[in-house]
């Protein structure tokens, strides 16, 4: 499985896989089946066969997925097994309530500090992380072997706290900045648009109600002809 390339799109659904996986093991499930992951996941067995298949097959014909193996090796592929140390930069609502969510250290993310420019923030601790003025943001990068950085900034200023960022050896950036960043191939970006999610959410609720005016004018169209038919 080492140094074998997993395609996009199946990295994209390992993280489910994984909390899926994680609530069978706090409920003490030993080994599930595709066919009931299927079920639970919503997603078909063929998928979930096909997914899991890609490194290695950890199912056994007739006995379905060991749970913790699975849960492991999938923490192994997403990287969560070993720890990541990580920056916030730009202490506002959204870089507090990043700050304020003890779980990401669950899973490996170690948040080392936070970064703003506003003198009024900078000093405060937050949930034992203290906010800090930017500029000894590179020492501190360095010294504490920060890997990631996430990005809560107005996107004004996101280039430049990248580029910043990037030359001080920051390989990951967890961008909430509404800008697409310009970064070099050996740094990667992962966006995250919350009001992207929500355009798609209004878009499939439209498209729900549209079809339902669409069946609804249908079934009265059909009346309105039986009727016309009687007279
Ligand atoms: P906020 O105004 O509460 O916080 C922004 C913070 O960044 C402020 O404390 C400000 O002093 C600081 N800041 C500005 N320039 C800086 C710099 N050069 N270096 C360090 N800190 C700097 O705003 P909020 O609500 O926390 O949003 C932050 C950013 O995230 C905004 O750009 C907003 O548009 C975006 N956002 C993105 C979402 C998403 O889903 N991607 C959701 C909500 C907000």
């Amino acid at each position: 499985m080492e140094g074998r390339e997993i395609s996009k799109a199946v990295v994209t659904r390992l993280p489910r896989y994984y909390r899926y996986l994680e609530e069978l093991l706090e409920s003490g499930v030993e080994r599930i089946s595709s066919n009931e992951l299927s079920v639970r996941m919503k997603v078909t067995a063929s998928q979930i066969r096909q997914d899991l298949n890609n490194f290695g097959g950890f199912g056994q014909q007739g006995y379905g997925y060991n749970v913790k193996y699975l849960y492991t090796e999938i923490g192994k592929i997403l990287g969560i097994d070993r720890e990541h140390n990580l920056v916030i930069i730009g202490a506002g609502n959204l870089g507090q309530a990043i700050a304020n969510y003890a779980n990401f250290e669950k899973r490996g993310f170690i948040i080392k500090g936070m970064f703003d420019i506003n003198p009024r923030l900078i000093g405060l601790v937050v949930r034992g992380i203290e906010i800090r003025g930017v500029d000894d943001l590179e020492q501190f990068i360095v010294d504490n072997n920060v890997q990631m950085a996430a990005l809560t900034i107005p996107k004004t200023k996101a280039a430049e706290i990248a580029d910043r960022l990037v030359d001080a050896g920051i390989k990951a950036i967890w961008n909430f900045a509404r800008v697409d960043l310009n970064v070099p191939d050996d740094v990667v970006v992962e966006n995250v648009h919350l009001s992207e999610s929500l355009m798609r959410l209004s878009y499939r609720v439209c498209s729900m109600q549209d079809q339902e005016e669409r069946m609804k004018n249908q079934e009265e169209g059909k009346h309105e002809k039986e009727r016309e038919h009687r007279h």
